[in-house]
């Protein structure tokens, strides 16, 4: 049985007090019985009062990127090892903004899970296809192709750690969604890649989120596919009452 993860990708948004009261919103509103587990992922500069924000709370935080190499000279960039210290559980790697604006490769993205891997951290792997790509019948190759260039080199005990989030990029921050079906759809695919790749038992552990405008009026049915295990919200992540709607959605 996967547990669900609604993570909350609070992109370059926000200021120090503006995040804290958001993350303290969201611990103080989780409910006991809530059947979904929770990640935050702020700007990285937010990190460490978020996860004190959090500490000893059921919310995990994740960051949004880290670089591969351990320690050094790279100027700006952030190793897997200064995310655990801060608190971190999870990170964000891959996500299309990255990918498109910021020219991340699939290799790049490989380079970052193998060291988040190796630091103890779970990453989530974003996937997902742009609209000229849908609308030129490629998705499906466009998916495995990230895939399996992500997670070159992951073994199959190291994926249960990995969690996928699959999120066309037409439905980022657009307010189009897919529908329940073309989203399960994916989702079923990826399940698949997994049990190729890996076996049977290792597909069946693995997450695989849905991400694209994902809203508390869109999420119950989303998340209720048999193959959607959570979902990366970006902006219903900023309010608490609309985070935490998605997540009693799940
Ligand atoms: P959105 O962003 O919910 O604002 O569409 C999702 C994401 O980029 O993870």
């Amino acid at each position: 049985m996967r547990t669900p993860l609604i993570a909350g990708n609070w992109k370059m948004n926000l200021h120090r007090p503006e995040a804290v009261a958001l993350a303290e919103a969201i611990r103080d509103g989780l409910k006991k019985d809530a059947q979904a587990e929770v990640a935050v992922c702020p700007p990285s500069v937010y990190l460490d009062g978020v996860a004190q924000a959090v500490r000893g709370s059921a919310v995990a935080v994740g960051a949004q990127n880290m670089y591969h190499e351990a320690n050094g000279a790279f100027t700006g960039e952030l190793s897997a090892s200064m995310l655990k210290d801060v608190g971190c559980k999870y990170v964000i790697l891959g996500h299309s903004e990255r990918r498109h604006i910021l020219g991340e490769t699939n290799q790049d993205v490989n380079r970052k899970l193998l060291a988040a891997l190796a630091a103890g951290l779970s990453p989530i792997v974003c996937v997902g296809e742009t609209l000229a790509q849908r609308e030129a019948g490629q998705t499906a190759d466009v998916v495995w192709e990230q895939f399996f260039g992500s997670l070159a080199g992951v073994s199959a005990e190291q994926a249960t750690q990995v969690v996928l989030a699959y999120e066309p990029v037409w439905a980022i921050g657009t307010g189009k969604t897919a529908t329940p079906e073309q989203a399960e759809a994916v989702h079923a695919d990826l399940r698949k890649i997994l049990e190729v790749r890996y076996n049977s038992q290792t597909a069946q552990a693995v997450r695989i989120q849905y991400g694209g405008s994902v809203k508390p009026d869109n999420a119950a049915e989303l998340l209720s596919q048999p193959n959607i295990d959570g979902a990366l919200v970006g902006g219903a992540s900023l309010k608490a009452e609309q985070f935490l709607a998605i997540v009693a959605a799940a």
